[in-house]
């Protein structure tokens, strides 16, 4: 096998010191690395000290003659199979989601098109600053990947969420990176959560969809190596890391995100569409009228899974969803059989089974074979066996 290559870039917090002990870890794994030590780095681990573990020299400054003629900053930025931060600082964060680029680290980080793994680092205060969450949320949607950061207490004497991750947890992060995982190299897109459809700018029409079981799948997928498109409505459970996210609101929006995300190995529609809008909504307010009641008229919103089965674009494996309240297996096969797609997820979602919103989920899955139940088990154990049969299905001729 090929040795893998780490770019590492330690940023400057106390948890640098872990950085070290990483350094180790993947040289042990037989992983060479580049270290990158920021100005604010060297304040907490020594060029000297990283350098001789990474048995390799450390890169500090953009403007360096000497370095430059040997490999340029851009040069450098893409010949890693993976960036690791570690630890992320939120100036670093900031200046990632801002698309800076005023020292090394930065410019190597906007320059590059190789994956990039964050661990970030910083007092619990600065994690939960609205302007770190929002850095967060930038970056999760351009595909960058997290690894922790963990709670407990910190250098600091304070307590919480804001401890790097451990090493150990790092190694293993980057580890399922490299080696790429059966799904590796293939595009799958996912689609969770309800849609909302407007009645009038404040009001709209929704459904119970939390997004949890498409949430797990994306994120079950991506852990088998899979690029990740995610086209989420309003869901009520955040969206993963490391996937592509794209966010919707009703049911037209969302198929237009899914065709312009085409082409793709699969397709998982796991999204609660709603089957009608308001086709008068209004584009003010509706006062309440003294003359009555107002009437809403509905139009029929498109069949995104039907639509795509059908389109000459129609990605190999297409999974649909079934949520139904009574005869689900049969109801479920005869919609596999209408729409067009490979297998349906067939669910029970009365209420009493505490399905809809809830942390569990017992499923049938359909497909041209027949009917299987699967036990009841919580929603990423069902994420993860359904992509192992993804993955099982797409290495099939
Ligand atoms: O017809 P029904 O809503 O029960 O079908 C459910 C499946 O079809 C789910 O996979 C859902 O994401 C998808 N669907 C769709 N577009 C719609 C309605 C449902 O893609 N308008």
């Amino acid at each position: 096998m090929d040795q893998k290559r780490v770019l590492l870039i330690i940023g400057g917090g106390i948890a640098a010191y872990k950085s070290l002990l990483l350094i180790r870890l993947l040289r042990g794994a037989g992983m060479a690395v580049t270290p990158v030590l920021t100005r604010a780095g060297e304040e907490f681990v020594t060029p000297l000290s990283v350098a001789a573990l990474a048995g390799h020299k450390v890169h500090r400054a953009l403007f360096d003659l000497g370095q430059e003629a040997e490999m340029g900053h851009i040069e450098l930025s893409r010949s890693a199979d993976l960036i690791v931060v570690a630890p992320a600082t939120a100036d670093l964060m900031a200046k990632m989601a801002g698309g800076q680029a005023d020292d090394l680290a930065s410019t190597l980080l906007l320059a590059t098109d190789t994956p990039v793994l964050l661990a970030p680092a910083m007092n619990v205060r600065m994690w939960h600053h609205a302007a770190t969450q929002r850095n967060l949320a930038t970056l999760r949607g351009d595909g960058i990947g997290f690894v922790g950061p963990n709670e407990g207490e910190m250098a600091c004497g304070e307590y919480g969420l804001g401890r790097m991750a451990e090493p150990e947890e790092i190694m293993a992060a980057i580890t399922a990176r490299l080696t790429g995982g059966p799904l590796a190299g293939r595009h799958i897109i996912v689609t969770s959560g309800p849609t909302h459809e407007p009645i009038d700018p404040v009001r709209y029409i929704a459904n119970r969809s939390s997004g949890a079981q498409g949430t797990a799948i994306a994120a079950a997928l991506r852990d088998l190596g899979a690029r990740v498109t995610f086209v989420t409505g309003p869901a009520t459970v955040p969206p993963p890391d490391g996937v592509q996210i794209r966010r919707v609101e009703t049911a037209q929006d969302m198929q237009a995100a899914v065709m312009a995300a085409l082409p793709a190995d699969a397709v998982v529609m796991a999204a609660a569409v709603a089957d009608w809008r308001v086709a008068n909504a209004s584009d003010h307010k509706m006062k309440k009228a003294i003359s009555g009641l107002p009437v809403l008229e509905f139009a029929e919103n498109p069949d995104i899974l039907a639509t795509l089965c059908a389109s000459a674009q129609r990605p190999k494996l297409v999974i649909g969803f079934a949520a139904e309240t009574q005869n689900v297996a049969e109801y479920a096969a005869q919609k596999r059989l209408r729409k067009g797609c490979d297998w349906i997820v067939a669910n029970d979602v009365s209420p009493q089974t505490g399905i809809m919103g809830g942390g569990e989920n017992a499923v049938t899955l359909i497909t041209e074979a027949g009917a299987e139940d699967w036990p009841r088990m919580g929603k990423d154990h069902v994420a993860a066996r359904l992509a192992q049969r993804i993955a099982q299905a797409l290495a099939a001729p």
